[in-house]
């Protein structure tokens, strides 16, 4: 257990893909967002989510902070139901879909309407 916390926390400073271990024994990999930055914009998912998976207007859905789960997100990236262009695993590894997904997951959370002193006057 020491060593796994170990890993973790060193794993970002080294860019190495750290897995944890289910109850079902099965990796599931544990994204770096910093990675996962770089990979969002390298790919061009900014261009239609914007930089900060904000959405843009008739470009890409808001998908920061992500609705779906990241099998479901990955699922849906490898095979998009819509206008989205379709990213198979040769073009964005497992380990990087991780990755983008923490990234997206460590956006900052859009604060509430009636967090918004413009919009309760
Ligand atoms: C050419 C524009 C475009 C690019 C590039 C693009 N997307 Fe999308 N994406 C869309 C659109 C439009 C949708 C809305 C559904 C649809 O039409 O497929 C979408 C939907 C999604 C969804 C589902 C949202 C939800 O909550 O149901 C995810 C997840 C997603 N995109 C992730 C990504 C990632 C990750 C990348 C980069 C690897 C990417 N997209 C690149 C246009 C794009």
């Amino acid at each position: 257990m020491v060593l796994m916390v170990a890993a973790l926390i060193l794993a970002p400073a080294v860019g190495a893909q750290v897995f944890e271990t289910t109850p079902k024994s099965e990796a599931v990999p544990v994204g770096n967002a910093q990675n996962g930055k770089r990979i969002f914009t390298a790919y061009g998912c900014y261009q239609c989510h914007g930089y900060e998976g904000q959405g843009a207007a008739a470009a890409g859905p808001r998908i920061a902070l992500p609705s779906l789960a990241l099998p479901e997100f990955a699922a849906y990236v490898r095979q998009p139901a819509g206008q989205m262009p379709p990213y198979t695993k040769k073009v964005v590894a497992d380990s990087e879909m991780a990755d983008i997904y923490a990234f997206l997951q460590s956006r900052p959370k859009p604060p509430l309407a009636k967090d918004i002193p413009l919009l309760n006057d």
